[in-house]
This record gives structure tokens, sequence and C-alpha cells, in this order.
């Protein structure tokens, strides 16, 4: 596990955004500070949808050099862009539209295209970015996301790293096509190594239902199999857990 994990548990689920928001912004400016630009991989589901609307929201709105932005998500669900699904239309209708990056710097997943081919043309514009275009990713400034939103599935799963998927034991690709139980079925992922190379992982967590889930992963036996969250050990980066009072309920220190 990264020695570098911090829990930060919040009253109410818009403080854990503010929170989220000040960690994001935090993570951004450094890396810009650094290499004039700030790579970022965004999550899906329902609860980014609060943290994009403070992130577009007057004054957060210009907390983040949204300009040196290179925006791409952790993963996608394999639908057209405009479904109601899309991790990429959620981003775009909350965030993307109201703040300043270049559609260019916007790197979403062809969620509409056969789900290999998408993940394979998905993972060599993350290469791209990321200036390694063959093997494994690496620490390297500027060779890694500098941040990577993740959320948590009530059943453990983060990104579309779901229990007992064989993607989990991916090793070589950067991005790829899942088969998984929920709605749609099948979905584009960053994979772990992708991850656990990055700068900065923030989970964002709330809500009551989600709190046997952390306290497993976060208070259990190591189980990444069964709890792929628990894959997220980043090798020379922090993670960062922003949780709320109703998710932390069952933590040991709650
Ligand atoms: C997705 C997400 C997924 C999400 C968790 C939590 O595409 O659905 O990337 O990993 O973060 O399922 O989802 P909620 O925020 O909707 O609870």
């Amino acid at each position: 596990m990264s020695n570098r994990v911090t829990i930060d548990v919040q009253p109410t689920p818009d403080a854990a955004m503010r929170a989220a928001v000040e960690r994001l912004a935090d993570g951004a400016v450094r890396a810009v500070d650094a290499s004039g630009r700030f790579t970022i991989a965004l999550s899906g589901g329902a609860t980014p949808r609060g943290l994009y609307t403070l992130l577009a929201t007057p004054p957060y709105a210009t907390h983040v050099p949204w300009p040196a932005a290179r925006v791409f998500w952790s993963d996608e669900r394999c639908v057209p862009p405009d479904d109601a699904a899309s991790n990429y239309r959620l981003a775009c209708e909350t965030l993307l539209k109201h703040v300043p990056v270049a559609p260019e710097h916007v790197h979403r997943v062809r969620g509409e295209d056969e789900p290999f081919a998408a993940a394979v043309l998905y993972e060599r514009e993350i290469r791209t970015a990321l200036q390694t275009p063959h093997g494994p990713p690496t620490t390297k400034p500027g060779a890694r996301f500098d941040v990577i939103l993740l959320g948590l599935g009530d059943n453990g799963h983060t990104a579309s790293l779901f229990p007992y998927s064989p993607v989990l034991d991916e090793r070589e690709r950067w991005a790829i096509a899942a088969e998984v139980d929920a709605t749609p079925p099948v979905r584009i992922t960053l994979t772990a190594p992708v991850i656990n190379a990055a700068a900065l992982v923030v989970f964002v967590v709330v809500g009551a239902a989600k709190a046997p889930a952390l306290r497993l992963v976060l208070e259990g036996p190591r189980d990444p199999v069964a709890l792929p969250a628990q894959l997220v050990d980043a090798i020379d980066g922090d993670v960062c857990w922003i949780i709320d009072a109703a998710a932390a309920a069952e933590l040991s220190g709650a």
C-alpha cells in the first residue's frame, strides 16, 4: 500500500465535494507549475455530478487551470456520447461546457465503436499524451496521469474494474474493454498499472450505501479480486479518499 494514503472524512456530501475540488486543484496546479500542463482522468457514475457542477461554479471554476488540462476518463460505458449513461456526456454537461478546455484536449472514449477497437484507440491517445508509445507506465513527470478521479461501487469496484473480472490481472494494456455485472454491461476502463502510476488518485465516496464496501476496502482483509478498489496502490503518488460521514459510518475511527 502506498505510504501516502490519506482519508479525509467530511460531514456532508457537499463538504466532501468542496474538499475534492481543492485536492484536485492542488494536484493540477502542482503539475502545471512543473510542466505547464496537467492530465486528468475523470470518473463516472452519479457521484461526480455534484463535483463537476461545483468545479464549474465560481469561485471554484477558476481554482483549476483548465486551459492547461488534458482530459481523459477513468472509464466509460460502451454507449454513444449522447447516451444518458455516457460518462463523457455527464462531464460535458456539468463541467467541460462551462470551463475553458480546448476541444482537442478532451480525449473521450469512443463508446459508440466496437469495444476492443475503442480501447485500442483510447490507449493510443493516452500513450501519446503521456509520451510512452510502448511499455509499462512509469512515474516520470509527464509520463503519468497527474490526477485520476475514482468512485467506489457498493460491491467494491472502481473505474470499471469489477470483482472477479479477468481485466483485474491486466498488466500490459493501459485501457481495456470489460464485461461487467452492471448496466450498461460493456465498458472501457483504465487498468491498475496506469492508475497506480498516477501522481494523485482521488476517490470521492458519499452516502450510507457505500459504508459497507468502504469498510471492507479500507479496513478488511486484502482481497483485491473481490474488492478491486484495493488494487489502487500508488507506486509513487498520493491516494486520497474523500468521504462523507455517512459513507464513513462503519469505519473503525467513525
Ligand atoms: C462508472 C464509474 C464507476 C463509479 C462507481 C460508483 O462508470 O459507473 O466509473 O466506477 O465510480 O460505480 O458509482 P456512483 O457514483 O454512481 O455510486
